[in-house]
């Protein structure tokens, strides 16, 4: 089982269309799915149709150390389950803070959680305990950047935060790729920001880019991933070439990992 943690402490710029579309992609490729919606706002909860107020969320999971697996719910695509997040997560970061071996509630949860191929964690626009915990249970980091002005603003800080996790608190995570979202190819600032991008980070940055498309926005009012509600979508096809590409870099990357956990 691979944890795939999908973060950037800005807002909007990819990360949920991105858990819920890679997800379907890797389901689409015979995989087992689970999603772990770790945002207050719950917008990979919505977005795949499951509603923002269930008894049994992510929050009792962390705060009272529920069984995940009591907690995860199917959604419209066979294949592909969430653990969805909820209101009472707002004052979760907060109500972490005095707990024992807070950091590792997420990656203890997962501990006893099978029957996925990938776990892929949503988390929230911050770098607060709830993105640690994600960083802490993670086996690799994905970065979306908006091919936008500032694409590069904060992501400094981002990768300190994670090579501070990987240093005291994971030593087996990888920083797997960046991937651009919200392509506009008629745009010559997009263009700008995804040169740019390359620049600072030549292998890092992934092949597959996410073009920018209404459709991707449309999707989660209808609860469901691109791929159903429009598989003919180039956003689909993006997302489904993001999956095979990633697929590679884990396997390349795996002897790294092992190589870290001797030493
Ligand atoms: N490739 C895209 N094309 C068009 N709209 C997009 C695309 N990716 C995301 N969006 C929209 O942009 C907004 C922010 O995306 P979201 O995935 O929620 O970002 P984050 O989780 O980082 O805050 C949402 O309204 C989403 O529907
Ligand atoms: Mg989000």
């Amino acid at each position: 089982m691979t944890v795939l943690v999908i973060s950037n402490q800005k807002g909007g710029v990819g990360k949920t269309t991105t858990a819920i579309s890679l997800g379907a992609a890797f389901v689409a490729q015979g995989q087992r799915v689970l999603v772990v919606d770790l945002d207050p706002q719950a917008n990979a909860t919505s977005g795949l149709g499951v509603s923002k107020e269930l008894p049994n969320a992510i929050y009792g999971v962390l705060l009272n150390e529920r069984p995940l697996g009591d907690s995860i719910v199917p959604t419209a695509m066979e294949g592909l389950d969430l653990v969805p997040s909820g209101p009472d997560m707002a004052g979760a970061e907060v109500q972490l803070v005095p707990i024992m071996a807070r950091e590792y509630r997420l990656r203890q949860a997962l501990r006893d959680t099978h029957g996925y191929d990938t776990v892929l964690v949503d988390c929230p626009p911050s770098l607060g305990l709830l993105t640690v915990n994600a960083l802490a249970a993670g086996d690799a980091v994905l970065i979306p950047v908006q091919c936008e002005y500032y694409a590069l603003e904060g992501l400094a800080q981002l990768l300190s935060t994670i090579e501070a996790v990987r240093e005291r608190l994971n030593d087996h995570l990888v920083l797997l790729a960046i991937v651009l979202t919200m392509e506009d190819r008629r745009n010559r600032l997009s263009l700008q920001v995804i040169d740019e991008v390359q620049r600072h980070f030549p292998d890092l940055v992934a092949r597959s880019r996410i073009p920018r498309t209404v459709r991707l926005a449309e999707a989660p009012s209808h609860g469901l991933p691109i791929s159903i509600y429009d598989p003919k979508s180039p956003a689909t096809q993006a997302y489904n070439d993001l999956a095979r590409e990633l697929s590679q870099r884990l396997k390349a990357r795996a002897p790294l990992a092992v190589r870290g956990a001797i030493a």
